[in-house]
């Protein structure tokens, strides 16, 4: 497909200026609005050596380029040059693209490239909570997006399932557990025994110790601890099952904490021989003040081994077992530290790989609806919120089209998918706050709106049953709600190269509201059935078109997209 950018820069090629191409390129913008055509180059930084006015020397330049094949008019805007691209070459262009290519608006910048995506990485027997929903819709999405530019990806569930918690978890269930009350109703039990187990440690040292005995007990694989943290393990992972099917989301592998704490030894005698441990009150830390970080602990005064150095074993074996171009980690911003550690352990350890490895950050939810708390005070459970969103979908679909076939099956999809939209919907760095009202706003800035969009161009395709045709008059297209929308299908694969990239979701939800929005301004204004043969079926293409692009959307994001709602 032809790239109209590449072509604005063979233009300024001919004025033969000092600057190489490359810079040319990077200094190429998308006006703000369509009136200032499609690309502007600014020329601000010529007026020192020529000795003239920026907006002299745009009208300068413009007089010595012809509009040539792939634009219909250049002209100077102050200091800037403005390049219209010929919209009837974008068109074709740009519409048989999108009925050739299967993976319209991949630029398979991945090609050859292995990377790990490790998200969701929820604790076994705690509750799947709310603030694990983005690191899971993030990362899925995120995952998405690479595997569509060819990338080679593994997704991991790096899951929480070892260190002294679960010696407490053993202690506990040995002190007050029962086996009837946890098959009943696993998550809580099990987060009852915890909070309990840790209140009372608070006013009972001993309770720790024994935690730590447990620990100890199941580092060195004693078969009774093994095998209540294993029934653990699978009831929680039971659970969590539940809730991945809602979402949608599948690994490649599940490898936690306690699957690589096997090379754990390893990796403290690599650290011993590389002289980076130091004693510090019996404990092994390695300092990094070098780095302006405090030092990691390595392993504790009683032997017991910690979170980063599992981390530490974890990014090794990641690298021998992928041979990764990125490892990236979908965690919270609360662990910015961690990570900061974890790389510069790496670093300091000779692997050059270190500077591969990447916190992918997101900031935190919270709920604007209080009533969403549960008993236990603050865990807001993710089971909930999305069966909520489902119950709320049925009966919006009960209003407004009771008649529809498969409600149920609808209303898991929008419900689900307003979720994982709103949390999508901004850079995954912001804070947000979590509102009902919001998510499920068939007419905002929603999933819901842009499933509705989809669902809409799905409707109006079936109906004439439609089927792709050589010879479509594309010239036909000429309104500007016409126009609009193939301007935005031509910058997709920009987007979706940007997304992957900047490993940003949110590029891709801000640009399906964009689309949809376009989508529904031509569809109020462009009659489609009652225009004349030739004009209906270029309308009736341009309507595919959107519909493939707005499906791909909300599948990159993770969200189904249904042909009726
Ligand atoms: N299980 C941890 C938590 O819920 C997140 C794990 C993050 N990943 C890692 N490689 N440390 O807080």
């Amino acid at each position: 497909m032809i790239d109209f950018k590449l072509k604005v820069a063979d233009k300024i090629e001919e004025l033969q200026l000092d600057m190489n191409r490359e810079e040319i390129i990077s200094l190429i913008e998308i006006p703000p609005n369509a009136e200032m055509g499609d690309y502007a180059f600014p020329v601000f930084r010529f007026a020192k050596v020529l000795k003239k006015a920026p907006n002299l020397i745009a009208e300068d330049f413009v007089g010595k380029l012809s509009n040539g094949e792939y634009f219909s008019k250049i002209l100077n805007v102050g200091p800037y040059i403005n390049f219209y691209v010929n919209n009837c070459i974008q068109i074709k262009e740009v519409l048989e693209e999108v009925v050739n290519n299967k993976k319209f608006g991949s630029k398979s910048i991945g090609e050859g490239k292995n990377v790990v995506v490790e998200f969701s990485s929820t604790n076994i027997a705690k509750p799947f909570h709310i603030g694990h929903l983005r690191s899971t819709v993030i990362g899925n999405s995120i995952n998405n997006i690479l595997k569509y530019q060819d990338y080679n990806t593994v997704s991991i569930n790096y899951l929480g399932d070892y260190g002294t918690q679960f010696g407490m978890m053993i202690s506990a269930y040995k002190k007050w557990g029962s086996k009837e009350q946890i098959d009943k109703d696993p998550i809580n039990e099990l987060l009852n025994l915890y909070v309990k187990y840790n209140k009372e440690a608070s006013e009972n040292e001993a309770l720790m110790d024994e935690a730590r005995y447990w620990f100890d007990r199941l580092e060195k694989k004693d078969e009774e601890a093994v095998e209540l943290w294993q029934w653990f393990k699978d009831i929680s992972l039971n659970e969590f099952q539940r809730v991945y099917k809602l979402l949608g989301v599948s690994f490649d592998n599940y490898n936690g904490e306690a699957y690589h704490s096997q090379f754990m030894e390893d990796v403290i005698k690599e650290l011993e021989d590389k002289n980076l441990l130091k004693e510090s009150d019996g404990a092994m830390i390695i300092d990094l003040e070098k780095y302006d970080l405090p030092p990691v602990l390595i392993k504790k005064s009683n032997g017991s081994s910690t979170y980063i150095t599992r981390d530490i074993a974890t990014a090794i074996y990641r690298k021998k077992t992928y041979d990764f171009y990125k490892n990236n980690y979908v965690v919270a911003s609360q662990q910015r530290l961690h990570f900061q550690q974890l790389i510069a352990v790496l670093t300091e350890m000779g692997y050059e790989w270190a500077k591969d490895c990447v916190h992918v950050s997101f900031g935190m939810v919270s709920m604007k609806d209080g009533a969403m708390k549960t008993r236990e005070g603050k865990v807001v459970f993710l089971e909930d919120v999305l069966n909520k969103a489902i119950d709320k979908t049925k009966n919006i679909i009960e209003e407004r089209n009771p008649n529809l076939a498969d409600k149920e099956k609808v209303a898991k999809e929008i419900g689900v998918g307003a979720i994982i939209f709103q949390d999508l919907f901004n850079n995954r760095i912001k804070d947000y706050v979590f509102d009902w009202d919001q998510v499920l706003n068939f007419d905002g800035e929603t999933g819901p709106y842009v499933q509705y969009a989809n669902a809409r161009a799905s409707t109006i395709l079936n109906k004439v049953n439609f089927k792709l045709m050589e010879d479509v008059n594309y010239n036909l297209l000429k309104e500007n709600e016409e126009i609009a929308i193939v301007k935005l299908l031509d910058n997709y694969g920009n987007v979706l190269e940007s997304a992957a990239n900047k490993l940003e979701p949110s590029f891709v939800t801000r640009y399906a509201v964009e689309l949809a929005k376009a989508f529904n301004r031509f569809y109020n204004s462009c009659p489609i059935n009652s225009a004349e043969e030739d004009l209906k079926n270029a309308r009736l293409l341009l309507t595919y078109a959107t519909k493939v692009v707005l499906t791909t959307s909300l599948n990159l994001l993770g969200i189904a997209a249904p042909e009726k709602m």
